[in-house]
Parts: C-alpha cells; structure tokens; sequence
C-alpha cells in the first residue's frame, strides 16, 4: 500500500496532536470565563488557544497546498465505491472544518478585539474585519458549534482509522501511519 507523502503525515499527526490541545483549552477557558474568573491563568489559556489555533491555521493552509499538488495514493481495491464516497465527503467536511473553525476565531478576536496571546505577542488582524462586540460575540459562538462538530467528526475518523487498523486490516490505516516511506506519488 502505497503512504501519503512524508510531508503530508507529518502535517496529519502535528494536528491531529494539537486538536485535543486545542479542544480542552477551548471548553477549559470559557468555562473560566463562564465563572468570571478573570486571573493570569484564564489569560494565559486564552492566549495559548489563540497562539495554538493560529498555528494549525497556517498549517492547514500549508496541508491545502500539499493536497492540491499530489493526489492521493489510491486505496486498495476491496473498498466498496460506497464507503471511498464516505471516506471523500469525510475528509472534504474535516478539511473544510479544520479551515473555517480558525477562521471564525481569527475572526471573532479581530473584531472584539483581542489579538494579545502569550508573551506580549499580537496576531494581526483579520483584513475587512471591523471592530464590534456584537459581530464578536457571534463569530464566538459560530465558532465555539463548528468546533464542537468538528470534535464529533474527530472521534468518527479515528474509530474509523482504528476500524481498518484491527479489524480489516487492509492498510488504510497504515497510507497515514509515520513509518518509512517506501514509495511516495
Ligand atoms: C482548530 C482550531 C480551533 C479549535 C478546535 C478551537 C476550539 C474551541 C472551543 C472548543 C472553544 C469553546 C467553545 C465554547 O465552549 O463555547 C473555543 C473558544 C474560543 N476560541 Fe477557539 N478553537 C480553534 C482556533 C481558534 C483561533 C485560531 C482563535 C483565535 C485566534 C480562537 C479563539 C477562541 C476564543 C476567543 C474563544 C472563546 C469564545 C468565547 O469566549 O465565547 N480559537 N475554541
């Protein structure tokens, strides 16, 4: 079975390390924030998940590109058509998810605003993004659903993975796995 490129895997399990991250900073924080608990270390939580979820930001865009320029390794032929299609859509909505879910809390801390992270560091601002509390506070809560889809989306792909990995084992599991590379497309 022929592996994603090494680049491609690498970009794979950096993520799929710091969504986890991501997710119990999110629900950590707000739930501080929930409590007015206003001290160093809500701002310190808040300033990692924007440091963090900027990072995977700009590593998606890197991800985009590399999937634009090779495609996949095709899969083995016993996949039925029916479950290549789920696995498409899957990824296309993973994707699609990993990209707009940033971009709405990019957007939300553009607009409050709140661009400050850790250590005195700022992200820039979202272009064409004004400043408003309103139009923050709904970014936020777009964003804070979508996150949570995304969370339910994770936990499909990984059983999923773990499905062709002990039961099937038909070597999906391993085109994304970080082993030796033996044959890059
Ligand atoms: C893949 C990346 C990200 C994931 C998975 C994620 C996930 C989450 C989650 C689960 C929450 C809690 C939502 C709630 O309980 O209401 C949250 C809140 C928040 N996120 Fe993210 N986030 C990501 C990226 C970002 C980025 C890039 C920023 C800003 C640069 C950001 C800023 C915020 C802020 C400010 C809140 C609090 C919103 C509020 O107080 O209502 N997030 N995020």
């Amino acid at each position: 079975m022929v592996p994603y490129r090494f680049e491609q895997r690498l970009l794979h399990w950096v993520i799929a390390l710091v969504l986890p991250v991501m997710f119990a900073l999110g629900l950590w924080m707000t739930a501080r924030a929930g409590a007015n608990l206003w001290d160093d270390l809500t701002n310190l939580l808040y300033g990692i998940h924007k440091a963090l979820g900027f990072t995977v930001l700009l590593l998606m865009v890197l991800r985009l590109i590399f999937k634009l320029r090779a495609a996949a390794p095709t899969y083995a032929s016993t996949l039925s058509p029916v479950l290549l299609r789920a696995a498409k859509v899957m990824h296309g909505l993973l994707y699609l998810l990993l990209v707009l879910v940033p971009l709405l809390g990019w957007a939300g801390v553009t607009a409050y605003p709140a661009l400050i992270t850790v250590a005195g560091y700022h992200l820039p601002a979202m272009p064409l993004i004004g400043q408003s509390e309103a139009l923050a506070k709904q970014l936020f809560a777009l964003h804070g659903t979508l996150a949570l889809v995304l969370a339910t989306l994770v936990l499909g792909h990984i059983a999923a993975a773990l499905k062709h990995l002990l039961f099937n084992r038909d070597g999906v599991f391993q085109r994304m796995w970080p082993g030796k590379a033996t044959q890059n497309r």
